[in-house]
């Protein structure tokens, strides 16, 4: 079997940052992550595509956006679509954060349409599960994974889920500093592959490329992208500070 994952570092800007902001940071991380040979990406909000577009022109650096909608077009006052990130050059799309499952009530069945969505215009979606801490307290960490990865991720094809990067974020360890241990982590991403595989193969699940998401800094980005089954991270507070996330980037 020939295994081809890389290394994936994504920041997810969530909702912070102006344009003016968004380019200045543009012109200190570029310079900073320009040998890497790691997957450099900046999730950034909708109004700062188009600069952090132009600004990642002639970098390494590609953009994503952080969440869309599965229509083409139409009557869904303030929705963005698939086609409209593709459009501007946009190549990758945040699917199913937990702010967005908790905040803006999506679902598995929501994610699973957007993921087809994205596939269908040649987005790259970022696909985000994960357990809540009474979840884990209660023992049930495997069996939501299981269902997140049942339901939002069926039927797509061999090469649509090979082309499909999952974060797992822990929903505990996203912005309180707290972060899964690196053996833990490691482990339950594991199990994530092997739910892969009973869906798709084996092939396919050792292709997938699977992040970690949770309070990730330069201080434990080493630990972390160094276990066998963590392809990289989904970088959220720390992804605002460019000297912090290219470190995190230039973890090896
Ligand atoms: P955090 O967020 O790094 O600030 O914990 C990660 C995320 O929500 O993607």
């Amino acid at each position: 079997m020939i295994i081809l994952r890389k290394k994936i570092i994504a920041g997810n800007w969530k909702m912070n940052k102006l344009p003016n902001e968004a380019i200045s940071f543009f012109e200190e991380l570029a310079p900073m992550v320009k040998n890497t040979e790691n997957e450099v990406i900046i999730c950034a909000p909708f109004t700062d595509l188009f600069y952090t577009l132009l600004s990642a022109q002639n970098t390494n650096i590609k953009i994503g956006a952080q969440n869309m909608h599965w229509e083409e077009k139409g009557a869904y006052t303030g929705e963005v679509s698939p086609q409209m990130l593709k459009a501007i050059g946009v190549e990758y799309v945040i699917i199913g954060h937990s702010e967005r499952r908790e905040y803006f009530a999506e679902t598995d069945e929501t994610v699973n349409k957007k993921l087809k969505a994205a596939h269908e215009v040649g987005l790259k979606p970022i696909i985000c599960i994960g357990e809540t801490l009474e979840q884990r307290e209660n023992g049930e960490t495997i069996q939501i994974l299981e269902k997140q990865i049942k339901f939002g991720l069926e039927g797509l094809t061999g090469e649509q889920i090979r082309n499909t990067i999952i974060a797992y974020e822990p929903i505990w360890a996203i912005g309180t500093g707290k972060t899964a241990t690196k053996e833990d982590a490691n482990e339950t991403i594991k199990s994530i592959r092997k739910e892969i595989a009973n869906m798709y193969g084996n092939d396919n699940a050792e292709n997938v490329e699977i992040l970690y998401g949770g309070s990730v800094k330069s201080s434990n980005s080493k630990d972390l992208f160094t276990m066998s089954d963590i392809d990289g991270g989904l970088v959220g507070g720390a992804s605002l500070d460019a000297e912090e996330f290219s470190k995190i980037v230039n973890y090896n």
